[in-house]
């Protein structure tokens, strides 16, 4: 069809051309001697305005057109005497694709709360926060190839079902054939997972690092980004079942490449949507969060704070404040504590390093004070931590030894070991929650309303 996006016409459709536009209906109001519609067909947060002279159109060709229903209009480009909008269509024709009955269609021209969104995913992509959100969504998953590309990385493709579960980074998703009712049973009465279609115990992947980990080792500098996902049963405004990872992993980083590559990253990403999505993130800053794009631009201007998780506990045992979870060395940092780092210590982004050991996973790298390892989390306001990674451990006879310790049967990671057989090398990689950063970018205060079909407990509706 010759039909041409709306955000085409808004930005540079000539005026006294004839132009056909298809979208939904956003609002209808007038007369009887004039009908202004605002159309949205997604390609923009602006609507586009038609008018229909009502000289020359009935009442009964625009019957079906209400807020909610797709149509195709014809007519004339014509500069718009409103303001707001440079141009608008003086419609010659109208025709209905699909009707939305206003006494049961559910998104009415009033604003309507996100909770209540959250209950229709399949019609919230037509609001303007998540046509919003979804652009930016998008807009960020170009911007992370191109970083990686334009650096000479490659995407590798971590498998989503994996038989491997030594991250350790969460409780994991079983994926079988099995007929869980009545499962065939080995002699001493356990499931029988050689029965199964992998013929052994199969899961839903938490991280694909250890294989991108491979692929640093082959390649040099790798990526992935993909879905994961995590069993907890956490319910926060933070944490999804099913979350989408990207995971850089490089050959002969060491921990301070690795921090400089994060921070460079995350600024890349910032800058991008700032030039990118003009529009959008102006509409969320109006509608959401007051200080969305102050907040984005302060990230850029200041390096970010880099200090030890020793040093971080030390400030939040003097800091003057009633912990909900308690403050020593040794304690996984909460949200409260995290948050308090970043948005009323130092008042900008951290990161902090050399972890206790025992809170960290097997693969990090061993300080040689023989209690920390060579972690690295960075600490985002409103967010708390945005990226989790390390410098990994490349020597055989320590990592043999951490695994031993840990109880992770050596037979679970003997492909992951050959690699520190055989040509190890240094390196280093981070992992970053892209709905996390989405929060951030966005300014949405709820993970849930970051991804189009949030997956949490109780959540699985289609
Ligand atoms: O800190 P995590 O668990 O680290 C890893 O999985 C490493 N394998 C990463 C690496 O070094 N390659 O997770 C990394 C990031 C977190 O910082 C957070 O942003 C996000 O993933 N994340 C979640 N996002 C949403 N929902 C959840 N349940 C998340 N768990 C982690
Ligand atoms: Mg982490």
């Amino acid at each position: 069809s010759e039909r041409t996006k709306v955000k085409l016409l808004l930005d540079s459709g000539v005026v006294g051309t004839d132009v056909a536009a298809m979208g939904w209906v956003r609002t209808k109001r007038g007369n009887k001697n004039v009908v202004f519609v605002a159309l949205n067909d997604g390609s923009t947060i602006h609507n586009i305005q038609v008018v229909f002279d009502m000289t020359r159109f009935t009442e009964d060709q625009l019957k079906g057109v209400t807020t909610g229903a797709c149509i195709a209009v014809r007519g004339k480009l014509v500069e718009s005497p409103g303001s707001g909008q440079r141009v608008e269509i003086q419609a010659d024709s109208v025709e209905l694709l699909g009707e939305a009955d206003p006494s049961t269609y559910p998104l009415q021209k009033k604003g309507h709360s996100l909770e209540f969104l959250r209950e229709i995913a399949h019609l919230r992509p037509r609001t303007n926060t998540f046509g919003a959100v979804l652009r930016i969504r998008h807009a960020m998953a170009y911007a992370i190839h191109k970083y990686f590309n334009d650096k000479g990385f490659f995407y590798i493709h971590s498998p989503i079902i994996t038989g491997s579960d030594a991250e350790g980074a969460g409780a994991m998703f079983r994926v079988t054939t099995l007929d869980m009712n009545n499962p065939p049973r080995t002699e001493d009465g356990k499931i029988d997972w050689s029965e199964d279609f992998f013929g052994k115990e199969a899961k839903l992947t938490v991280s694909g690092q250890l294989e991108a980990e491979l692929g640093a080792l082959a390649l040099s500098e790798v990526y992935t980004f993909g879905p994961t996902f995590r069993a907890e049963n956490s319910n926060t405004p933070r944490h999804l079942a099913e979350f989408w990872m990207i995971e850089p992993e490089m050959a002969f980083y060491d921990i301070q490449d690795n921090m400089d590559l994060a921070e460079d990253f995350l600024k890349y990403l910032i800058r991008y949507a700032l030039d990118n999505c003009k529009d959008d993130l102006e509409f969320l800053n109006k509608m959401w969060d007051k200080e969305l794009i102050e907040r984005l631009k302060f990230v850029l201007e200041n390096p970010f704070e880099r200090l030890t998780y020793t040093k971080a506990i030390e400030i939040l045992e003097s800091a003057n404040q009633k912990w909900e979870f308690p403050v020593f060395w040794g304690a996984d940092l909460q949200s409260e504590h995290e948050r308090y780092l970043v948005e009323k210590h130092f008042k900008k982004p951290v990161i902090l390093t050399d972890y206790p050991k025992e809170i960290k996973a097997f693969y990090m790298k061993q300080n040689d004070d023989g209690k920390t390892v060579r972690a690295m989390d960075v600490l985002f306001p409103k967010i708390g931590e945005i990226i989790g990674g390390s410098q990994r451990e490349e020597e055989y006879q320590k990592l043999i030894k951490r695994i031993h310790e840990l109880n992770i049967p050596e037979k679970d990671v003997w492909w992951y070991l050959e690699t520190r057989k055989f040509g190890s090398a240094p390196h280093s990689g981070f992992g970053l929650g892209f709905e996390r950063l989405l929060l951030f970018v966005t300014g949405m205060s709820n993970i849930r309303d970051v991804i189009p079909f949030p997956r949490t407990p109780n959540n699985c509706e289609f």
